[in-house]
């Protein structure tokens, strides 16, 4: 289940992304495994529903996608990016591990995308964010977009850079100058905004920091039924 060349992406973020990714995208699941932390618990939070629907916003190499669709064989699973260059990486992935009928690829800019449309899908009963907020500049919009595409009972799960809360100062300065190499910024104040989008939509949700802050795993949960 591949899509075609899809609607042009938000140009300056493609761009961006296609520089940096460029060149890296060859060994970018072999030198992001010791730090991208917490990308597994995220998935084994996922535990979709049979028959259901899953999307990765801003799904890179698909390396998180392939993990997920071999877990669980009867589920459909969902994923966009903005960069060209990610999204031809994680096709070739994906038919490399003969799920090209269970993972449908496009390009997308979280700010713009509407995967409903695209993937001809009414749905998503998991959406997760993996290490991409923290390179959304207008992360705020691209969270609050992808809470709106909540059905029902359905869950929105993130995994990112933490608020560094246990870290010492130096630690905190030499990540953030590194990670700023990367376009990284963490996004610090993650939990006032979730706690923002939950009040806007009588939403739940769990964040919890890991690794002295390094990390974080968050949830934000649709109930089955409106408490309104
Ligand atoms: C650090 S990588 C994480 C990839 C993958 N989620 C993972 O966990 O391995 C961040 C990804 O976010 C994508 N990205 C950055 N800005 C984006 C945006 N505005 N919309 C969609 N994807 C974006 C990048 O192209 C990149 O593939």
């Amino acid at each position: 289940m591949m899509l075609g060349s899809d609607k042009q992406a938000d140009n300056s973020a493609a761009l961006a992304m296609d520089r940096m990714y460029g060149w890296q995208h060859s060994f970018y699941d072999l030198t992001r495994k010791p730090y991208l932390l917490g990308r597994d618990r995220l998935i084994a939070a996922l535990a979709p529903p049979s028959g259901s629907a899953v999307l990765e916003i801003g799904c890179g190499t698909g390396r998180n996608l392939i993990a997920a669709a071999q877990r669980w064989p009867d589920v459909s699973f969902f994923g966009y990016d903005v960069s060209s260059v990610m999204i031809d990486h994680a096709r070739r992935a994906v038919r490399r591990a003969g799920l090209e009928r269970r993972i449908a690829i496009a390009q997308g800019d979280a700010c713009s995308f509407d995967p409903r449309h695209a993937f001809s899908t009414p749905k998503f009963d998991r959406i997760y964010f993996s290490y991409v907020l923290s390179m959304i500049p207008p992360w705020r919009e691209a969270l609050d977009a992808a809470a709106e595409l909540l059905e029902p009972g359905a869950s929105l799960h993130i995994a990112d850079f933490g608020d560094q809360s246990g870290l010492g100062s130096l630690q905190r300065a030499v990540l953030n100058r590194w990670l700023a190499i990367f376009h990284v910024e963490p996004r610090l104040v993650l939990a006032t905004e979730l706690e923002n989008i939950a009040g806007k939509r009588t939403l739940s949700f769990e964040i919890d920091q890991i690794y002295r802050g390094y990390a974080v795993v968050a949830t934000l949960r649709k109930p089955l039924v409106s408490l309104l």
